[in-house]
């Protein structure tokens, strides 16, 4: 195990994290992370950013992969609303033979040997624990335990990120301590390019088709001011993709499936409302009118005049289209015969 000795105490020091991730798309939020903690010359201070945005949207991955590129030990410390300040700082454990051992929490042991400390969920820890923070966040740049008696000062090379979700199972941060928390960087949905190719990141066997599809319906989501993430993405196309593996089920029943399992009924009967429903609209029109025994001047096109506006179509995938085009061959035959 490794440890430090400081003002005489010896402290243990934590495990740096270690994750397979790699950020894709919004170079802006990106950007702003690695100025805020810059340091431009020996007066210069680094800054601890917050960010901030919607759960599940990519804010630990964005701190994380921003770390990691800057060639630093990460060390990522998960707040939750029992972390208390010796949590965050120095814990007092009893050994074997029954002598105090003093463990460095991910915080200080980054504080320690110049590493990034990302607190994550920072808003679910209540104020004591952030009020011992202060002076670390300011230019004192040090943190006090009581427990251990010491003083433990940040090396140069120490950064500071603090993530926050804007839901509801959370405290406010005190004022003093966001004040200290700056600057703000705010994660924002991903456009539908970047979030179809967040998801092929994460599931470079998935079927194109899958990923085109769930990331239309996750833009259409975020375009709704739906609740649906990245995050609710990636768990819908994974599941989507094991369930198709399996076979004995189409695409479509794979992602509704998945929808319903990784999601709910509500993002089930959104997803059929806005991503299918025109298109299925368009081809059982296309039924009827075959049913009726349809003229050979309605072929696809007035069908889907008659269905839905052209435009709809841009997004129809090759088979869809397809699907819809041998309907209306098959009508035309049809009337060829007759
Ligand atoms: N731009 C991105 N690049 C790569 N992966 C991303 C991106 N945005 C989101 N993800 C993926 O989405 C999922 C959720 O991301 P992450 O855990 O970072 O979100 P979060 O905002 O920290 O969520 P929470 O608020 O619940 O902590 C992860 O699988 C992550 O890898
Ligand atoms: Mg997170």
């Amino acid at each position: 195990m490794d440890s430090m000795l400081i003002q005489g105490v010896e402290l243990i020091l934590s495990q740096a994290t270690t994750m397979d991730l790699t950020w894709v798309g919004n170079k802006e939020v990106k950007r702003q992370l690695e100025a805020a903690w810059l340091i431009l010359s020996n007066k210069d201070l680094p800054m601890s950013p917050r960010i901030v945005g919607k759960p599940g949207i990519g804010k630990t991955t964005l701190a994380y992969c921003v770390a990691e590129e800057m060639s630093q030990a990460v060390y990522l410390f998960q707040c939750t609303v029992d972390t208390r300040p010796e949590d965050l700082l120095v814990t007092p454990v009893i050994g074997a033979n029954q002598n105090i051992r003093y463990h460095a929490s991910p915080l200080v042991t980054a504080m320690l040997k110049g590493g990034i400390c990302i607190l994550d969920e920072g808003n679910r820890m209540g104020e004591k624990s952030w009020a011992s923070l202060a002076p670390l966040l300011d230019m004192r740049r040090y943190v006090e335990s009581l427990v251990a008696g010491i003083k433990i000062p940040a090396h140069p090379e120490f950064r500071l990120a603090v993530t926050m979700n804007e839901d509801a199972s959370t405290f406010d941060v005190p004022d003093y301590i966001q004040s200290r928390l700056q600057p703000q960087i705010e994660v924002g949905f991903p456009s539908q390019e970047e979030e179809l190719a967040i998801l092929e990141a994460h599931l470079p066997e998935a079927p194109a088709d899958i990923l085109g599809i769930i990331s239309d319906f996750l833009s259409r989501s975020h375009e709704e001011n739906r609740a649906y993430t990245t995050r609710d993405g990636v768990n819908l196309a994974r599941y989507a993709v094991k369930l198709l593996h399996l076979g004995q089920i189409s695409q479509e029943e794979a992602i509704q499936q998945a929808l319903l399992q990784t999601m709910d009924s509500h993002a089930l009967d959104f997803y059929l409302e806005n991503c299918v429903g025109q298109k299925e609209e368009a081809i059982s029109r296309l039924h009827e009118l075959l049913l009726l025994g349809a003229p050979s001047a309605l072929g696809l096109n007035e069908v889907l005049n008659l269905g839905v506006n052209d435009e709809s179509t841009d997004d129809w995938s090759d088979s869809e289209l397809s699907d819809v085009s041998d309907l209306a061959d098959f009508a035309d035959d049809d009337l060829d015969e007759d």
